[in-house]
């Protein structure tokens, strides 16, 4: 699987968000070293902050079928911003707990616009286990 098909199933993944107050759809897509790949879209709550993010959804759907970190290869992450979206910084934490390193992330937009990055780019100096 290329970048553009990764990116296409993310896309496919938003048509699923439930985002009745934003009116902000998200898709993700999380590929696996066997091939499999797993999606993720926004779901939210009128208690606005039990919300979920399109990239935590596709990381835990991942999780409670028995993948792992060392599973994963590359994500993809769409929403309809003028320039690529970029993952919240409570995805950014949780991300460089169960995501590789520097594994890529495909950050894009509905246009077609892609910009590639690691979580290692995304948040230097994470707080992590080793810091308990
Ligand atoms: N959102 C995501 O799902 N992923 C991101 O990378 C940015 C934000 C969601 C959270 C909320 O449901 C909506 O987009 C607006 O912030």
């Amino acid at each position: 699987m290329n970048r553009e098909q990764l990116i296409e199933l993310a896309v496919e993944a938003r048509s699923l968000s439930y985002s009745p107050y934003s009116h902000f759809a998200v898709g993700a897509a999380l590929l696996c070293k066997d091939g499999s790949v797993y999606v993720g879209s926004n779901v939210e709550n009128a208690s606005y902050p039990l919300s979920m993010c399109a990239e935590r959804n596709a990381l835990y759907s991942a999780f409670m079928d028995g993948k792992s970190k060392e599973d994963f290869v590359a994500m993809a992450v769409v929403g309809d911003t003028d320039s690529p979206i970029t993952p919240c910084g409570a995805c950014r934490q949780v991300i460089s707990e169960l995501f590789p390193m520097n594994a890529p992330i495909y950050m894009a937009n509905l246009r077609g616009d892609v910009k590639e990055t690691t979580i290692a780019e995304l948040l230097p100096f994470a707080f992590d286990g080793s810091d308990l």
